[in-house]
């Protein structure tokens, strides 16, 4: 059962020790040139860690809660995501505020790329594999993944998923902790308005953060609210063919799904993967148990 274990390496190159997917390669040399600037703001993730709802958060924080543009424009309008194909990076005007979404680690950017206001989503490991696997069930494109769970964890542990090893992102931008602002998908959830005070004080925006905006964006931001709002669901996903029918980009929203999916050995193997690879300056990950 293990002879596609080479699934992911098909579809991916191996640069600067990170296997990453075909479609994006022709694209890292412009990446490498991009000039960032200090009213930029980028989010930035490995797959599946809470992207989409820090991107709503930090735009919305950031736009001093412009819900009018946020009721209009699809999430991906609003940022660019920078390595995909079709995205051209010289999207938005240099002088106009600029949102970005990468789930690329910082070594293809350039020294301008600190300039920028930088936000990083993070989740615990065991909860990522369950949402990166269900997703690439779902997708149509060249990047799907059809084999079995068990398959899709073991590439996970020998770093041969998109943008692995999972570790070493994770570890590269909790580096640049002193200068960006790292923050998990477990204490979003679990501690909503901290985490959103300490996001507004790295954007140099916690005057404008009130009470009252507070409680806006939690009801605003979540998982019920996000899922049937079609500016941030992905929906569109499903008109472009890109997804099967049956997909819904906000699958669960939990912490702790993954316990569903793993046994025992494999929750071990992922433990051990944490305790001998992601550097110590982590935190303990909350696993919902
Ligand atoms: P699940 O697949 O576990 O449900 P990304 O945006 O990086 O692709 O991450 C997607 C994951 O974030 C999905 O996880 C999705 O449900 C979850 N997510 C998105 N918006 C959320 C919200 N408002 N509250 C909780 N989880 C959310």
């Amino acid at each position: 059962i293990w002879m596609d274990l080479k699934y992911f390496k098909e579809k991916c190159a191996l640069i600067k020790n990170y296997l990453l997917p075909e479609q994006i390669i022709g694209k890292l040399n412009e990446i490498e040139h991009f000039q960032f600037n200090s009213n930029d703001c980028i989010c930035a993730s490995f797959p599946k860690s809470g992207t989409t709802l820090i991107q709503e958060i930090v735009y919305l924080i950031q736009t001093n809660f412009d819900y009018e543009s946020a009721k209009k424009i699809d999430i991906s309008e609003r940022f660019a995501f920078i390595e995909w194909p079709t995205v051209k990076l010289q999207k938005f005007p240099q002088n106009q505020q600029r949102f970005f979404k990468t789930h690329l680690p910082p070594t293809f950017f350039n020294e301008s790329f600190t300039k920028a206001k930088i936000v990083y989503v993070y989740r615990n490991p065991k909860d990522v594999t369950v949402s990166l696997f269900h997703f690439l069930r779902s997708i149509n494109i060249e990047l799907t993944y059809s084999g079995p769970w068990n398959q899709f964890v073991r590439s996970f542990l020998i770093d041969e998923v998109y943008y692995a090893p999972w570790w070493r992102h994770v570890n590269d931008y909790y580096a640049m902790n002193d200068t960006i602002c790292c923050i998990s998908y477990e204490d979003l959830l679990r501690d909503f308005r901290g985490s959103v005070r300490r996001l507004a004080k790295y954007l140099g925006k916690e005057k404008e953060l009130t009470e009252e905006q507070l409680d806006k964006l939690e009801k605003w931001c979540s998982f019920d609210s996000m899922k049937n709002n079609p500016k941030v669901n992905y929906d569109w996903f499903k008109d472009w063919g890109f997804v099967k029918k049956s997909f819904s980009f906000l699958r669960k929203g939990q912490i702790g799904d993954w316990l569903n999916h793993f046994d025992v050995q494999q929750s071990k193997e992922y433990d051990q993967m944490v305790s001998t690879r992601l550097s110590p300056l982590i935190p303990p990950f909350n696993y919902g148990i």
